[in-house]
């Protein structure tokens, strides 16, 4: 049998560290990170010391987020912030406003068609980000690279990106990550990066912006110290940089960015804050972090690795077995989250007297919908290119009833569960994020939404 990795179409050069949540280090020059001190007189090759803060200074040490960063050029160095887009957060401005208690779908989302990764489109939000509460779901479809000398950053949240398919190169501050479908990555808050598409081929899928904290992995309880994600699973960059280490002059070496202004002019960096997009303009490259350590960092993660718990007996049993990350709400009752973030998986089922399907339900929290396609192959129709198979998703209101169709109910009664089956493998499977607050959806989602399909079957046909 196979190791549970998936064989992906897009191979992946970049090298990573792995252990979600650990302290990490890397170098891009051996020598770059200061062995001792985190802010000492001259570091090597004549780089500066920055900090990134993910969390207060106070925050306990679990839930600490801070990395020390050795660049050549200070961030400090930028032109003004002046806003890209009106102000959509006055008053008399439209922000997302429509809250319904009717099941939503998007069997295909009405995207530009050409677009780069600023292209981004709100399906929904709730909360707000300058509370630090709740999050947004943003739809992506990149055709082409972001423009050359340009970089992005959420100032809102840490950001959870799956695509639907295709693969995004993503160049980041503290190293590169290429994800694809099949993987996900979460780049926090306040992090720059950079999106490329490899071999131009086109990238699609969802994001959730995550206004408040940090995605964790969820506790595990009375199932132990494994299963379901696994810690070694999750894969950090290493340090990587656009310049080079050369002498300088004095018998010493020094790190020189390679700062790409002559052939394309300044950099741009673009911040999204309160959804809305700023812009400045510098005269050196962001991506001149040589090395960097701490616990704020990027990271990505194959759905392949994911290690399916499930019944051994009868019942089907919750889906929380099927939690990926999941981001607690602090400060309210045990056990709620601000947003979970599951799938379902391909899996082997078997079970005595048990009716498979999702049982009927209703939920206070409110779920959203997506679908990834985990088939490599690009004979796959699912895989068809830039003409691209439709993708959509679909949102379930709090308390919304859903279920099975009455054809899949009686099919579900007279099927054979003794004989294992392996489900999930048409070649995608759902990704389900669930949030405790209801999301307002934008003008965008709710014009082009099939409304009140009421949560009978896949929501996706
Ligand atoms: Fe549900």
């Amino acid at each position: 049998m196979m190791a549970p990795v998936t064989n992906f179409a897009v191979k992946d050069t970049n090298t990573y560290l792995e252990g979600f949540g650990s302290y990490h280090q890397s170098e891009a020059v051996p020598g770059a990170c200061p062995k001792v001190n985190n802010s000492p007189q001259r570091p090597p090759f004549g780089l500066r010391t920055e900090r990134i803060s993910g969390s207060s200074f106070t925050s306990p040490r679990g839930k600490s987020y801070h990395t020390w960063l050795y660049r050549i050029n200070g961030s400090l160095i930028h032109g003004d912030f002046t806003p890209l887009e009106e102000d959509t957060e006055s008053p008399d401005k439209s922000r997302p406003q429509h809250l319904t208690p009717n099941a939503y779908k998007w069997p295909q989302f009405p995207l530009e068609e050409q677009a780069d990764w600023l292209g981004q489109k709100l399906l929904a939000r709730n909360a707000d980000p300058q509370s630090k509460t709740g999050t947004a779901i943003w739809i992506f479809s990149v055709t082409k690279d972001m423009s050359m000398n340009t970089a992005f950053c959420s100032l809102d949240g840490e950001t959870l990106i799956v695509p639907h398919t295709g693969a995004l190169d993503i160049q980041t501050e503290l190293g590169r990550l290429l994800v694809r479908q099949n993987e996900f990555a979460v780049i926090p808050s306040g992090i720059r990066y950079r999106v490329t598409l490899p071999e131009g081929r086109p990238c699609r899928g969802y994001i959730c912006e995550l206004f408040q904290g940090h995605w964790e992995l969820p506790n595990l309880g009375v199932i132990g110290s494994t299963g379901l994600a696994n810690i070694r699973d999750f894969q950090i960059p290493t340090a990587h940089f656009d310049g080079e280490v050369v002498e300088d002059g004095n018998g010493g070496r020094i790190a020189k960015a390679n700062n790409n202004i002559e052939a394309h002019g300044d950099w741009t960096i673009i911040s999204r804050l309160s959804g809305r997009l700023w812009s400045c303009n510098q005269d050196h490259t962001p991506f001149d972090v040589v090395a960097w350590h701490g616990t704020c960092y990027p990271y990505k993660y194959d759905f392949a690795r994911y290690c399916i718990l499930a019944n051994a007996m009868f019942d089907e049993h919750d889906p929380s077995l099927y939690t990926v990350l999941t981001a607690p709400a602090y400060g309210s009752a045990p056990g709620t989250a601000v947003v979970d973030f599951a799938i379902v998986p391909p899996r082997w089922q078997m079970a005595e007297d048990t009716f498979w399907p999702p049982y009927y339900h209703r939920n206070t929290m409110q779920e959203f919908v997506g679908t990834v396609v985990n088939e490599q192959s690009s004979d796959s129709p699912l895989n068809d290119g830039s003409k691209f198979h439709p993708f959509g998703a679909a949102t379930l209101s709090r308390f919304t009833p859903h279920g099975p169709t009455e054809s899949e109910f009686v099919a579900a009664r007279s099927l054979d569960t003794m004989t294992p089956q392996k489900v999930q493998t048409d070649g995608f499977f759902y990704i389900v994020l669930e949030t405790e607050k209801p999301w307002y959806l934008t003008d965008w989602a709710y014009q082009n939404a099939v409304k009140n399909f009421n949560g009978k079957g896949n929501p996706l046909k």
